[in-house]
């Protein structure tokens, strides 16, 4: 080999090397130390979260040798990838853009340059077409910086919104998540946390403690029970790390990459024709006695998988994913087993929430009924129930994907509007032999309707027993709304899994338009 060539495969070498020791130390982060201490926390480094969360061997990683601003506060100051690692892998086969945060860099704390990098793929991902996630870990804007550490959270809370329903945007809570890193995920479609090593505030315990006075835990401020219990600001919890990426993974197999596309098919061996035979032993006719809609649910969908969101929050109405016939539906379903299923603040919300991310991105919705109303009650009332129901009319009519009504028991009042009957929206509706469609329950009816006659009965109780099976004979089945068209057909309840796979594959290719508008104007 001549000297020359010689020299420039020496030189060449050492050009590598120099790139692999610099991409070594960033792949390092914060030090072994701070590695360890995430360890012990019982949680992994933001590079073993891709790992488990993507496909072996899939990962791009952009931005690799990014390095902060170097204002003045942090001279000297090492940021290794600037805290967070972004790039593209793909989950499943499909392709999706991430990033994550790490907490052994300046506690994950978001600088200019580190909001520059997470820029750079959720613009990538909106131009391609691609979920966006993020693995949060983060103490929120970094104080070193100022203003251009807020401007770098204000760069992505503007992509966080206008990317919204255009690409689904998952976030996983992962450690502690303070100030933009809460705001941030906030503005994505769905959230979940970690449960025991995960908390999301706007302030911190100590901060609290130093303005208020208040003294409280971590876990009792912000832990994944209270934000999937409490405030309903998350969607779902897991034990540590690796389930809470097992259940993004899940998660997106019930999104389309974006909102111009349909989720995936998942094809089953369950045959469509399967009969629910033992749904004749859950429910009952009688009005009162509560049943498990989970079941109701389980037994009628692919497999008996319901992919619930927030089940611990609002317990008293259901929403979730399944599939029928290999096709994703989203599922609203009221719970007789809690409040007797009736809609309340944070049902609406809930449910309103759940309509409108299952419109965004091209998920049939199918509504299970049983419900005797709005919640009463002066707190409702004044906390709002009007503002926040209203939520749940107008998410139903605005969704213009194919939308199935079944009324399994009663559906009364407000709530029989609320819950997508046919002139809110619902394409198709249909009731079981058990279903009672009424503005009111028989006892209440019989009291106002009847309420001169019983008054002036000899045998006040015997009258209002009799007006109450009077009504009940009238109005508590189905027969009158269907009468007048209000329900399409009642149906065996064993046939029901059969009849709403037949009727969303009619409903397939439906299409409707809206009036022109810049956008609605939904009560929030
Ligand atoms: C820079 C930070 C930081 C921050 C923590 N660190 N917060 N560096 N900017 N905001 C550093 C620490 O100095 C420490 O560095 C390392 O990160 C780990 O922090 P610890 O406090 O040791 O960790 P821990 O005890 O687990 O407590 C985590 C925490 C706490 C609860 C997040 O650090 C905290 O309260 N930080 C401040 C949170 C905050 O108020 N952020 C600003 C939000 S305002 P060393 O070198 O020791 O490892 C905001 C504006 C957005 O985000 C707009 C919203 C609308």
């Amino acid at each position: 080999m001549p000297d020359h060539q010689a020299n420039l495969n020496v030189e060449l070498q050492e050009l590598i090397a120099a790139m692999e020791q610099r991409r070594s130390k960033i792949e390092a982060g914060g030090g072994p130390a701070r590695q360890q201490k995430q360890r012990d926390a019982g949680r992994l480094t933001a590079r073993e979260r891709l790992e488990r969360l993507l496909d072996p061997g899939s990962f791009l990683e952009f931005g690799t040798f990014v390095e902060h601003d170097g204002t003045r506060l942090m001279t000297g100051v090492e940021a290794p990838g600037e805290g967070v690692v972004t790039g593209s892998g793909t989950i499943h086969g499909r392709q999706v853009y991430v990033f994550s945060q790490d907490f052994t860099v300046l506690g994950g704390s978001l600088g200019k340059r580190n909001a520059q990098k997470v820029v750079k793929i959720m613009d990538l991902a909106a131009k391609v077409g691609c979920p966006i996630i993020g693995l949060n870990d983060s103490a929120g804007a970094r104080i070193q910086e100022g203003v251009d550490a807020l401007s770098g959270y204000g760069e992505i809370f503007y992509r966080n919104a206008i990317y919204s329903g255009s690409v689904p945007q998952l976030s996983a809570i992962l450690g502690p998540c303070a100030g933009g890193a809460v705001y941030s995920p906030a503005l994505t479609d769905f959230i979940l946390m970690s449960r025991g090593s995960s908390y999301m505030f706007i302030t911190g315990p100590e901060v609290i403690k130093s303005v208020t006075r208040e003294e409280v835990s971590f876990d009792a401020l912000g832990g994944a029970d209270v934000h999937t219990r409490k405030s309903g600001v998350a969607h779902l919890e897991f034990e540590g790390d690796e389930a809470t990426l097992e259940g993004l993974r899940a998660l997106l197999a019930y999104l389309p990459q974006n909102a111009r596309e349909r989720p995936p098919v998942r094809p089953t061996q369950d045959p469509p024709g399967r009969q629910n035979t033992e749904l004749l032993e859950v429910v009952t006719p009688d009005q009162r006695r509560p049943y498990a809609m989970h079941r109701v649910i389980e037994s009628v969908v692919d497999d008996g998988v319901f992919f619930e969101i927030q089940p611990d929050w609002a317990r008293n109405i259901l929403c979730g994913f399944a599939h029928l016939g290999g096709q994703v539906v989203g599922i609203v379903a009221n719970n007789p087993r809690v409040m007797a299923g009736t809609l309340n603040i944070d049902a609406s919300d809930k449910a309103a929430r759940f309509i409108r991310t299952c419109d965004c991105y091209n998920i049939p919705i199918l509504t299970l009924v049983d419900v005797t109303g709005f919640l009463p009650g002066v707190a409702q009332e004044h906390a709002g129930i009007i503002r926040h129901g209203a939520k749940m009319l107008y998410a139903y009519a605005e969704a213009t994907v194919p939308k199935i009504t079944l009324i399994t028991r009663k559906s009364y009042g407000g709530a029989y509007l609320a819950m997508n009957s046919q002139d809110m929206g619902a394409d198709v509706v249909y009731a079981w032999p058990t279903a009672a469609v009424a503005v009111m329950g028989a006892e209440g009816a019989a009291n106002i309707v009847y309420r001169r006659e019983i008054a002036g009965s000899d045998q006040p109780e015997q009258t209002r027993a009799e007006k109450i099976r009077e009504y009940r004979e009238t109005f508590d089945n189905p027969y009158v709304a269907a009468s007048k068209g209000y329900i399409d057909d009642v149906i065996p309840i064993e046939e029901t899994r059969a009849r709403l796979i037949a009727t969303f594959a009619m409903l397939e290719r439906k299409q409707e338009q809206r009036p022109y508008k810049k956008h609605g104007n939904i009560p929030l």
